[in-house]
């Protein structure tokens, strides 16, 4: 099989850009069911090769890896299960929610509570994986950051929009830095998805957020005549008490 038979040309194009360079964060945002996860999922196991080598390399015999997802729940059913039916792992998790996979020990973790920063605090990882981080708490994302220090760790992650405040789009997505990169998914990315579905969800999405969220992947804020005229900096109070 080619790669033009097994991915979409988007993700040719994330995969095309991940192989060849390096980065920090590799950011895929869009609409709903436009093949984000799929392409990070199979981008997490090449990176835990990179992980492993580059470890191995440096003498470090278990490195350690980040997988996040908003609660171990949706990590399974976004991420192990869809490994295990693609390419039949199976994750043999201990009593930690670790498991170890090609050498590579990944310590899984939710991201969406902010207890959920107690999983990971301290330790030193070798890269990331954040699914839907459009559900993720910015403090618990702002430390698997900081935890991603050993040599050469970078970050995957997948999201769908959100309002354009949002901190993921406003720090990271519109931050001009070169190791930071993105790519726009739209519904018609997904050359896998047949064409009645695609115009059947076209054509009874409303139009306005929701078409613009979920068929054409934008940060949009929900429209409202009454908060037409709402500046952030103007209107916006910090501190009530
Ligand atoms: N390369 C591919 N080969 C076969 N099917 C694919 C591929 N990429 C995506 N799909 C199909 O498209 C569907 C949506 O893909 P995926 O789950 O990656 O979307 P998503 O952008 O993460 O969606 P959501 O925002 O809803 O999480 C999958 O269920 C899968 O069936
Ligand atoms: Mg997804």
């Amino acid at each position: 099989m080619t790669l033009s038979e097994l991915y979409t040309p988007k993700q040719q194009e994330v995969l095309r850009y991940a192989f060849n360079h390096d980065y920090f964060m590799l950011i895929n945002h869009g609409a709903k069911r436009t093949g984000k996860t799929v392409i990070d999922n199979d981008l997490f196991l090449y990176e835990l090769k990179c992980v492993k080598r580059i470890a191995t390399n440096e003498g470090v015999e278990n490195p350690q890896y980040i997988l996040a997802g908003a609660n171990l729940g949706n990590l399974a059913k976004n991420v192990l299960i869809e490994l295990t039916n693609k390419y039949g792992i199976n994750f043999h998790m201990d009593k930690y929610n670790r498991f170890k996979l090609f050498g590579v020990l990944v310590v899984c973790t939710g991201h969406s509570k902010i207890n959920d920063l107690s999983r990971i605090r301290g330790m030193t990882a070798y890269g990331a994986y954040i699914n839907e981080d459009s559900l993720a708490n910015e403090e618990v994302f702002n430390e698997i950051k900081s935890r991603c220090s050993a040599n050469g760790a970078r970050i995957l992650i997948d999201t769908s929009p959100d309002q354009p405040e949002r901190w993921l789009k406003r720090d990271y997505i519109d931050n001009p830095d070169k190791s930071i990169v993105d790519f726009h998914f739209v519904l018609d990315d997904n050359t896998f998805l047949n064409k009645r579905y695609r115009e059947n969800i076209k054509a009874t999405t409303p139009s306005g957020m929701f078409y613009d969220r979920d068929i054409n992947g934008l940060w949009c804020a929900a429209e409202g005549v009454v908060y037409k005229d709402f500046n952030k900096d103007i209107h916006y109070i910090s501190n009530l008490s």
